[in-house]
């Protein structure tokens, strides 16, 4: 067995947060040391006490730290179209069983990342505030950073507006920052994770595997099926599972070497993600995946937590 990769997960869950989350805690490959929460998809309240309620679920046990209220210069904007007003709307969940830090999100993750013997891997999937204010506020620790794996972006289109990704569009400018810092970047955009598509007979077999966690699971998974189909999606993009996955089982995905630059202005295209081969690399970019093969890493992830109880 190789040595665990140290990770962060930082993000707004979110159905596919969470989903990915899951898959994160099944896997051996990887140790959660800290999660952390940005405004995102709802208000930082409501997706750190989402965090809460997740982590209790699957048994992560992470200190979990809330992030700051706003993007660091534009004004909030959520998704409840997406994810409901809760921002996790769908199965009941358990009551959190742990507290949130003292420590505020860019904190935690300076104090974990500084306390670490080994680098460690933040995993975002939810705008990146939380890794441009840690990066500007802590450039010592880069170099103890491997990698941040995001879900953001899509070369040259988006999901919230034509040029722009969700996650990207909400904090442009962090994204800059964080493209730019020089850090190894692993980018799992629309470009993969509108592939990496769950069909109604893959959260049936979810479903299929019995207990509490498999049949949130697969809730989850309905509930983000009905809205993409009604958007006319095939199936659910499963977009933040995707910045998990690739950690896991790089083996699955078309992985590119690109120079990618953010669109901080624009009347049309503020929160694009442009890819190309003018200018040296700073990321490596998911563009496509063995999807039947995605599947059952994440059908498999169910199956441990039905075996651990
Ligand atoms: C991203 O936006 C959010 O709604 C999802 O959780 C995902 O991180 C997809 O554009
Ligand atoms: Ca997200």
């Amino acid at each position: 067995m190789t040595e665990k990769r140290a990770i962060i997960l930082d993000g707004d869950p979110g159905h596919d947060d969470a989903i990915a989350w899951m898959l994160a805690k099944a896997s051996e490959k990887l140790e959660i040391l800290a999660v952390t929460t940005v405004c995102g998809n709802q208000a930082v309240e409501k997706v750190s006490y989402n965090a809460q309620r997740i982590c209790t679920l699957l048994g992560i046990n992470a200190p979990i730290a809330k992030g700051k209220r706003t993007p660091l210069i534009a004004e909030p904007m959520n998704a409840p179209s997406v994810h409901g007003e809760s921002g996790l709307d769908g199965p009941v969940l358990p009551e959190p069983s742990m507290p949130l830090s003292a420590l505020g999100s860019v904190e935690l993750m300076a104090q974990t990342i500084a306390n670490s013997e080994k680098k460690v891997t933040i995993i975002s999937t939810g705008p990146l505030t939380n890794s441009a204010c840690l990066l500007l506020a802590h450039p010592e620790l880069k170099e103890k950073i491997e990698t941040i794996s995001i879900m953001g972006g899509g070369i040259h289109f988006g999901n919230w507006t034509p040029a722009a990704e969700f996650n990207i569009l909400v904090d442009p400018e962090a994204a800059k920052v964080v493209f730019e810092s020089g850090v190894p970047i692993l980018m799992c955009g629309l470009d993969v994770t509108e592939k990496a598509l769950i069909m109604p007979e893959d959260f049936e077999a979810v479903r299929a595997v019995g207990g509490e966690v498999s049949q949130i699971i697969a809730d989850w998974l309905e509930f983000f099926y009905r809205f993409h189909r009604d958007l006319g999606y095939e199936g659910a993009p499963m977009h933040d599972p995707c910045a998990v996955a690739v950690l896991i089982q790089p083996e699955l995905f078309d992985l590119r070497e690109m120079c990618v630059e953010i669109e901080t202005g624009g009347e049309y295209c503020r929160g694009m993600t442009i890819g190309h081969n003018r200018a040296k690399p700073n990321a490596t970019v998911a563009m496509g995946i063995n999807r039947e093969a995605f599947v059952k890493l994440l059908i498999d992830a169910v199956k441990t937590y039905k075996e651990a109880t």
